[in-house]
């Protein structure tokens, strides 16, 4: 399809709180173990941000780096969209509460809730206004205080989540550079294995809800895994194969951080050499809609990504949703 113009990402930033909460931390709180964290996910610790601030905050700091990297001006913004299952509250959308915390006063503002898979769902979304040429400058957060939906008595998943923020300024990129192409699914039936049952329109929050913790996150996590794995490492594969690529080809592979192994399936599956996979699930843990911006933000300042290279993103997670996109690095 001919598109007017190309959308690419012309910045990114991140940030994550300075409280590290780490393996050793959890085994005092849960009946768990630094070797059966580090074995089975690859984490080593996670950030949490304080009490009395949501992710709002994180998300705000995020764009603000980038602004200020860019030397704009929040009034520049036409579009801020965050990606969140842990908007500060239900409504207004967290997206407001940055528009106004910033003063991006041109821009409209909407939340995104596609979970782990949350920053591609808004990255493909901000996507299309660029390239129809509604707009000029879209602001796309991945953001999630994943430690205020998670049971610290429940070491099921307690270990497994961080909090944390990423985002990126999509503008009109030159021919060939940008967003090249996209595959993104959703199945409700995951809803089944993978979900906050409470303080939503059927589950109101109530004593009742509070009392059987359904204010918290249910996992069930090996059948998760079992539908992550193939998830991931299909569509990973399939948009390569489309486009005609090989492993070899990609400079750079930002996969969502859930598990060490759903990622080492997806680099097997497309047969990328390691040295160019981004790996941070070690320090941040699961942080949802944040991993794949604080990945990409990460990359960037080590320089492990040029003007020219190919960068392929994959996610999956609750709803169930998943996805990848394949970009051509504009800067
Ligand atoms: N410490 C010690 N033991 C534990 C812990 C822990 N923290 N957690 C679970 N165990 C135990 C279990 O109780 C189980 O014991 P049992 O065999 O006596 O019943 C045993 O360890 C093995 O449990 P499994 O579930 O088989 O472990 P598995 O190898 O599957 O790893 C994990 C569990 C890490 C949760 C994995 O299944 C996983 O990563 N799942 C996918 C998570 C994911 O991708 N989530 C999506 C994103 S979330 C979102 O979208 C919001």
């Amino acid at each position: 399809m001919n598109k007017p113009f190309t959308a690419a990402i012309t910045e990114v930033s991140h940030y994550v709180p300075d409280r590290r909460l780490t393996n050793a931390d959890l085994e005092k709180m849960v009946d768990t173990s630094d070797e059966w964290i580090t074995s089975r996910t690859g984490i080593k610790e996670r950030r949490i941000l304080e009490d009395g601030v949501g992710t709002s905050y994180m998300a705000v700091e995020a764009l603000k780096s980038i602004l200020h990297k860019k030397g704009l001006d929040a009034k520049d913004l036409d579009l801020i969209i965050v990606a969140t299952i842990t908007p500060d509250m239900i409504f207004p959308a967290t997206a407001c509460l940055v528009q106004k915390e910033i003063g991006a006063k041109n821009a409209w503002a909407f939340d995104l809730s596609a979970a782990c898979s949350g920053f591609l769902y808004a990255l493909i979304v901000g996507a299309q206004f660029v390239e129809t040429g509604a707009h000029k400058r879209v602001a796309v957060i991945g953001a999630d205080k994943m430690s205020s939906i998670i049971d610290y008595t429940d070491r099921d998943t307690c270990v497994l989540f961080g909090d944390g923020a990423g985002a990126v300024l999509l503008e009109p990129g030159e021919p060939r550079l940008g967003v090249q192409d996209f595959i993104l699914h959703a199945d409700g039936s995951g809803v089944e294995h993978l979900r906050q049952p409470g303080g939503g329109s059927l589950h109101p929050a109530s004593p009742e809800t509070v009392d059987q913790k359904m204010h918290y996150i249910y996992q069930e996590g090996r059948e998760v895994f079992k539908f992550a794995v193939p998830s991931m490492a299909e569509v990973s594969a399939q948009i390569l194969e489309r486009n005609g690529l090989v492993g070899e080809d990609i400079a750079l592979f930002v996969p969502h951080q859930a598990n060490k192994r759903i990622i080492d399936a997806c680099v097997k599956r497309t047969d990328l050499p390691p040295d160019r996979v981004v790996i941070n699930i070690d320090r941040y843990a699961n942080t949802s809609a944040g991993t794949i911006p604080i990945g990409l933000s990460e990359a960037v300042e080590h320089g492990r990504v040029k003007r020219g290279d190919n960068v392929l993103l994959a996610s999956a997670g609750a709803g169930y949703t998943w996805g990848s996109a394949l970009l051509t690095w504009a800067y």
